[in-house]
């Protein structure tokens, strides 16, 4: 028991330092870069999609909801030295997946959604000492074609588009306001 208390003691010290020695007035300036960077990467992202949904429908804008489909990613580690990463706990391709870390992420953001708490963008150190942004995505009505509810939204046609690329598709009926995932934005200075 005593050897118990010692060891919960430890685990708690180490994770409390290594996660975070950030000074308030770094996290602040961290969190105002990566909301910067999250709305250029929304922006973008969203006229292709918008771009491609009004030219060909679900069918030719399926590949532009993918951050690595485009030059995006490697335009905004240029622009900001930064990886971008969207992870869910409803994942649509299986390379999005979340690690522990951005497990605990989004619960807790599910958890604060719950309580009718508003979400607040994170900053925390990871172990390696590299600083990340975290921050949630909600769902929007623009969303809906792809992520909605099948039979609904999501057109039996989409359906079996999305089915065929990705075979273990979690990421269907949503709803508008829900929780879709989060970014990771990862600096890399
Ligand atoms: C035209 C269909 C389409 C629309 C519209 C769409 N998505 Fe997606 N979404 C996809 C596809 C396809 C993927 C898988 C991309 C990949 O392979 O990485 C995806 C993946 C994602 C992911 C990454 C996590 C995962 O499940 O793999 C997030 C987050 C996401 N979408 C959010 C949104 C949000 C928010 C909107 C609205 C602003 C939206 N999507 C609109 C088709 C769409």
């Amino acid at each position: 028991m005593k050897y118990l208390f010692l060891l919960s003691f430890i685990v708690i010290f180490v994770t409390s330092c290594s996660s975070d020695k950030l000074s308030l007035k770094e996290k602040q300036a961290y969190i105002a870069k990566g909301k910067e960077i999250g709305k250029a990467t929304v922006k973008k992202l969203g006229s292709k999609l918008m771009e491609k949904m009004k030219a060909g429908g679900p069918q030719q804008a399926i590949p532009f909801c993918n951050v690595k489909a485009m030059s995006l990613t490697e335009e905004m580690a240029n622009k900001y030295h930064v990886s971008i990463k969207r992870t869910s706990h409803k994942i649509r391709n299986e390379k999005n997946k979340p690690t522990e870390v951005e497990k605990v992420i989004i619960e807790h953001y599910l958890t604060t959604i719950s309580k009718g708490e508003k979400l607040k963008p994170i900053v925390k150190k990871d172990v390696a000492g590299k600083v990340h942004f975290y921050a949630p995505i909600k769902l929007e009505g623009k969303c809906l074609a792809c992520h909605g509810v099948v039979g609904e939204q999501v057109t039996s046609k989409t359906d079996s588009i999305l089915k065929a690329l990705y075979p273990n598709d979690k990421a269907t009926g949503f709803k508008i306001g829900d929780l879709r995932g989060i970014v990771n934005i990862t600096f890399n200075e």
